[in-house]
C-alpha cells in the first residue's frame, strides 16, 4: 500500500523543514505543566494582552458599536458611549459594504488605507499612497505575501538578521528559499554593521544565490535595538549597491524606551536621501495593531506599504490578496482607530492620551527593571532593551553545564530554560530558536509581565540562575562572551 497524501513521508518537506520556536518545545513543556496545575508566567510571545494589559477604551467602543450595530438604534447608547465613538462607528459603517460581516475589498477598505496614508505622511513628512498599502491579518501574513512574491526557489537568498525573530526563518523555509545570515554585532548593543552586510552577501553568492532581498526588524526582536538614521542610510545604500529590496519590519515602532535613537522609517530615510535611491530602492514596510500601546495581537490586523515597486507587481499582489477575498474587517477598523487616534479637543482624548502613555510609561520602566536585574545575575550579560519588548540576555553557560545538557540530548540553552520553568514556571524562549553565534547562548523573555509582578519575578529568575550556577560551576572557564 502506498503512503497516503497526507501519511507524514508524503507531505511537503518544506513544512517539515520550516520551525518556530515561540511555539516550540519549551512552549509545549510549559503548557503541560500549566495543566498539572503549576503557575506559568508566560514571556515567551510578545502578546500584551495575555499578560493583563488592558484594552484601550476607545478602540473597544467603537468595535463594539460596529460589531453590533443595532446598539447605534437604542435610545440609550449615548448613555454607554461617548459621541466621538457612536459617530466613529458610523462613519467605519457607512464605508464598509455591508459592516463587518461583508468581505471588503482584497487590499482592506479604501477608507482605512486612505487613513494609513495620511498617518505615513504625518510621521513621514513625505506623501504616501492608499493604493500602495494593502491592509492584512497582522504584520505576519504580510510578511509571507511580500516572501511568497519575491523567492521563486531555493537558489533565491533573504538576508536576515541574526539573532531573528522566526517568522522570516520559518518563511523562507516554507517557501523553499534559502536565508541569508547577517549577525548582529552583540557587543554594539545589536548594532547592525555594513561589513557585516558584505561579508554576508559575498558568501551568498560565493555558493550561488541570487540574493534578492534584506530584512531588518527595527526596533529589533529579540534584541531590542533602535537603528539610527546613519545606519539606515547605510542600509538603503548598500540595498541599492546590491540591488535588493528593503523589507522593513517596523511593528514595534512605538515601543521606544530611551531618548537618543526615536524610531524613524525606513521609508522618510530613503525619502530624505533623495534621487537616484530614493526614486529605485525598493521597499516594504510593515506595521500591525499586535504592538505598540494598542496590543492587540488577537485582532490580527496589519498593513504593508510598498514603494518604489512596480505597477504589474502590484497588480500580482492584489490577486495574490483576492484569493484569500478579504482581510478580516474587524481588524481593519482596529488599524483605522490605531492610525488615526482622538484628537486633542476630541471627547475620549484624555482618557485615550491616559491609557496609551500609562502603557508606554510603564513599559520603559519595566524595560529597566528587566535589564538592570539580568545584569545582577551570575554570568549573565544583557543590553539594554532600547525598543520592542523583550529582553535577550545571554548566559555564560559553565562546561559542567554544556556537559549535562549534552547527556541530556539537549542543545545548552533550551537545557537551561527547561530548568527554568521546572523551577520557576517562567517560560522563556532559548536563544537558538533566533540564531545566535556558535557557542554563544541566549534567552528571550517579554518584558511584558504585570509591573508589579515584574520584581518577585526578576528575584525567581536570580535565585533559579545563581543556584544552577552554583552547581555547574566548576571555575574551569565558561562559554565564550
Ligand atoms: C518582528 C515581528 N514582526 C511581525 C510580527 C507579527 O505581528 P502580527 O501579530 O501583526 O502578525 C511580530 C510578532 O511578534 C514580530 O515580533
Amino acid at each position: 500500500m502506498p503512503p497516503k497524501p497526507l501519511d507524514y513521508e508524503s507531505i511537503n518537506e518544506n513544512v517539515k523543514k520550516a520551525q518556530y520556536a515561540v511555539r516550540g518545545e519549551l512552549y509545549l513543556r510549559a503548557t503541560e505543566l500549566q495543566k498539572e496545575g503549576k503557575k506559568i508566567i508566560f514571556t515567551n510571545v510578545g502578546n500584551p494582552h495575555a499578560l493583563g494589559q488592558k484594552p484601550l477604551t476607545f478602540p473597544r467602543q467603537v468595535v463594539a458599536l460596529c460589531q453590533a450595530p443595532f446598539l447605534l438604534d437604542d435610545p440609550n447608547v449615548g448613555l454607554l458611549f461617548p459621541a466621538d465613538a457612536i459617530a466613529r462607528a458610523k462613519q467605519y459603517l457607512s464605508i464598509t459594504s455591508g459592516g463587518l460581516g461583508a468581505y471588503s475589498d482584497s487590499r482592506g477598505i479604501p477608507g482605512v488605507r486612505k487613513e494609513v496614508a495620511e498617518f505615513i505622511q504625518r510621521r513621514d513628512g513625505y506623501p504616501s499612497d492608499p493604493e500602495l498599502i494593502y491592509l492584512t491579518d497582522g504584520a505576519s501574513k504580510a510578511v509571507m505575501q511580500t516572501l511568497n512574491t519575491i523567492i521563486k526557489g531555493p537558489g533565491d537568498g533573504i538576508m536576515v538578521p541574526v539573532p531573528q525573530y522566526p517568522l522570516y526563518s520559518a518563511t523562507i523555509a516554507l517557501l523553499g528559499g534559502t536565508l541569508v545570515p547577517y549577525y548582529l554585532e552583540e557587543t554594539a548593543n545589536w548594532g547592525l554593521d555594513t561589513n557585516e552586510l558584505r561579508k554576508s552577501i559575498s558568501e551568498a553568492r560565493y555558493k550561488g544565490l541570487h540574493v534578492k532581498a534584506m530584512v531588518i526588524i527595527n526596533p529589533g526582536n529579540p534584541t531590542g535595538q533602535c537603528l539610527s538614521a546613519e545606519n539606515l542610510r547605510e542600509v538603503l545604500q548598500f540595498c541599492y549597491d546590491e540591488n535588493l529590496v528593503l523589507l522593513g519590519d517596523e511593528v514595534y515602532q512605538t515601543n521606544i524606551y530611551q531618548d537618543e535613537r526615536p524610531f524613524i522609517s525606513s521609508k522618510k530615510v530613503l525619502m530624505d536621501i533623495g534621487p537616484p535611491l530614493s526614486k529605485e530602492v525598493q521597499l516594504v514596510s510593515f506595521h500591525s495593531v499586535s504592538k505598540g500601546y494598542l496590543g492587540e495581537c488577537g485582532q490580527r490586523g496589519g498593513y504593508f506599504e510598498m514603494t518604489n515597486i512596480p505597477p504589474e507587481t502590484v497588480d500580482e499582489i492584489y490577486k495574490v490578496a483576492s484569493i484569500s477575498l478579504s482581510p478580516n474587517v474587524p481588524a481593519q477598523i482596529f488599524m483605522g482607530l490605531m492610525v488615526n487616534p482622538p484628537k486633542p479637543g476630541d471627547i475620549s482624548f484624555d482618557q485615550f492620551a491616559r491609557e496609551s502613555k500609562g502603557i508606554l510609561e510603564s513599559l520603559r520602566r519595566r524595560a529597566r527593571i528587566m535589564t538592570d536585574g539580568f545584569n545582577s545575575c551570575r554570568n549573565v550579560v544583557c543590553n539594554f532593551t532600547e525598543g520592542a519588548m523583550y529582553s535577550f540576555p545571554q548566559v555564560r553557560l559553565p562546561p559542567k553545564a554544556l556537559e549535562a545538557a549534552k547527556q541530556a540530548g539537549k542543545v545548552a540553552d533550551v537545557f537551561y530554560c527547561l530548568k527554568l520553568l521546572e523551577a520557576t514556571g517562567i517560560s522563556t524562549v532559548p536563544g537558538s530558536g533566533f540564531g545566535q553565534k556558535e557557542g554563544v547562548f541566549h534567552l528571550r523573555t517579554t518584558i511584558l509581565p504585570a509591573e508589579e509582578e515584574m520584581p518577585a519575578i526578576m528575584d525567581s529568575f536570580k535565585k533559579f540562575n545563581d543556584e544552577f550556577m552554583e552547581q555547574y560551576e566548576d571555575h574551569r572557564g565558561y562559554s565564550r562572551l
